[in-house]
């Protein structure tokens, strides 16, 4: 049986987590980044494929590398955030499922016969860990800014030689200052969005 967690618990993944737009100085340690990591990468994905693939970018330089794919509002955040992260996914995933898979070593002819095929996967998986990603960043202290804003092709470029290497979303680390949170919007009712039958 799985145990419930408590409401303190709840509100730091779910109700009082807010996307943050702005940051204190506290910075964001590779023990930190590591510990997210070890934690997020036990969600589930498809036949195990974990295709996620991560760029922290901490270092100025880094930070420089990143400057010119940044949308003009997500700009300044981000190049004040403690790190920000590069979530990509590997369309070639299947290479690996001898290893994250091998109680079904027949599994990579499950995606590698079709680009498309594979890539929806990817996506797919990809998203899921990035999302996995920002709960354990918040289960473990941290607060999140993830952002759509930003030429991937440019990221992709400066981030990915490896043309296997997509970019999904950028997500920002750290410890939020509250003074610089929108307003809180609404989110739909259950029976506004969803149904049992
Ligand atoms: C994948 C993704 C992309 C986003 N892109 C941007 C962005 O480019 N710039 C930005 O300021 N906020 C961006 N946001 C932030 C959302 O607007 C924000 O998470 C949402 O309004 C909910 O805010 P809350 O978590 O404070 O309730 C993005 C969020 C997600 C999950």
């Amino acid at each position: 049986m799985s145990a419930k967690l408590n409401d303190a618990a709840l509100d730091t993944i779910f109700r009082t987590a807010r996307t943050q737009n702005a940051w204190t100085d506290q910075p964001v340690t590779d023990d930190e980044i590591r510990a997210v990591y070890d934690l997020m990468k036990w969600g589930p994905t498809s036949a195990n494929m974990s295709p996620a693939r991560f760029v922290i970018v901490r270092s100025k330089e880094a930070k420089e590398k990143l400057k010119p794919a940044l949308s003009e509002g997500n700009l300044a955040k981000t190049m004040a955030a403690p790190a920000c992260v590069i979530i990509g996914y590997d369309v070639e995933f299947y290479e690996h499922l001898p290893m994250l898979f091998p109680h079904q070593l027949e599994a990579k002819t499950w995606f590698n016969w079709s680009a498309e095929w594979a890539a929806s996967h990817a996506v797919r998986n990809g998203t899921l860990q990035g999302a996995y990603f920002m709960i354990a960043a918040r289960a473990l202290g941290l607060d999140c800014g993830p952002m759509s804003g930003f030429d991937v092709a440019k990221v992709e470029e400066a981030f990915f030689p490896e043309k296997n290497i997509k970019v999904n979303f950028l997500c920002n680390i750290g410890h939020g200052d509250p003074k610089a949170v929108f307003e809180r919007s609404p989110r739909f009712a259950f029976d506004d969005i969803a149904k049992i039958i």
